[in-house]
């Protein structure tokens, strides 16, 4: 069984044993019930450092007030025989009393400015600042070399790059491919909140980012695909809460643009809210 780590001192212990011995370490940080999307991220870090710690802990200063918090799926056992099979070397499984030995409430935060302040950040207040605050308490327990995060969280990745890059963090950051099931529908522990019905109509998020991409490919206005799309998933049944089209930097793009876009839905079927993303690109030479 993978070796499982709750003690701080006992995580630097390990660590800086490795690092003596010149090999490089990776951290894929998850808050748990693993699926192929965190066992892919294991196997990017694998590709890039001698030895992975994977961290599981369900964050309390990400969700907001009616947030999902308490019914965040919790899989620990899973978690620890998928972890070994992906050839992941340690878990860490900090307590609360680990990750905030003041109290989520006492705790000092880090806030990212900007990218923050739209999406994903304006609808949920105060998640980025539990995102950044608790990533950079991981990066200092684990003092990693490269750390592993997934393209379906952009704006996530985005506050990451933020940070790493303001708070002079020497990490390597690794950006994994979005995970899918056979019909689309991008991987996600919130999937299992989905009903059968539920299940079956998630997929249209995924048809939706491609038909978003093929209208402004076409020359559609943005306007015109963001509106259209909002009407194809709410058809769906969906209640949408954004379906629209970005620049890289999740700016608006000015009419005419050419280059790298993002197409970002955010979404609830029910009580279950998912993301997804699309990146690609209108540039004139079709690339
Ligand atoms: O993406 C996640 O699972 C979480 O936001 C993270 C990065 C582990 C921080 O709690």
């Amino acid at each position: 069984m993978i070796k499982t780590v709750g003690q701080l001192g006992e995580l630097r212990a390990r660590v800086a044993r490795w690092k003596r011995d010149g090999l490089r370490v990776g951290l894929v940080p998850t808050m748990g019930n693993l699926h192929a999307g965190h066992y892919s991220l294991v196997e990017l870090a694998r590709r890039h450092a001698d030895r992975v710690v994977a961290s599981v802990f369900v964050n309390p200063t990400q969700f907001g007030p009616g947030e999902d918090f308490d019914r965040y799926p919790r899989t620990p056992d899973e978690d620890a025989a998928g972890l070994e099979s992906a050839g992941c070397d340690l878990l860490w499984l900090p307590p609360v009393e680990a990750m905030y030995p003041f109290g989520p409430g006492n705790a000092v935060q880090v806030r990212v400015p900007g990218v923050t302040g739209v999406l994903e950040g304006a609808r949920r207040p105060g998640h980025f600042d539990g995102v950044a605050t608790v990533v950079s308490r991981l990066f200092n327990q684990v003092q990693p070399d490269v750390a592993a995060f997934g393209r379906k969280d952009y704006q996530q990745l985005a506050v990451v790059r933020y940070m790493v890059r303001d708070l002079a963090f020497p990490i390597e950051l690794l950006a994994g491919e979005t995970v899918r099931e056979a019909d689309g529908l991008a991987m996600s522990s919130r999937n299992r909140y989905l009903s059968p019905a539920e299940r079956a109509a998630a997929p249209e998020i995924h048809r939706t980012l491609h038909a978003m991409r093929e209208g402004v490919r076409a020359g559609q206005a943005m306007r015109e695909v963001e509106a259209g799309a909002a009407e194809r998933l709410a058809a769906a049944g969906f209640d949408v809460d954004y379906a629209i089209v970005r620049t890289h930097e999740l700016a608006e793009p000015v009419p005419g643009h050419r280059g790298d876009l993002v197409a970002l839905v955010a979404a609830r079927l029910g009580s279950t809210r998912l993301i997804d993303n699309l990146e690609f690109s209108n540039a004139a030479d079709g690339s």
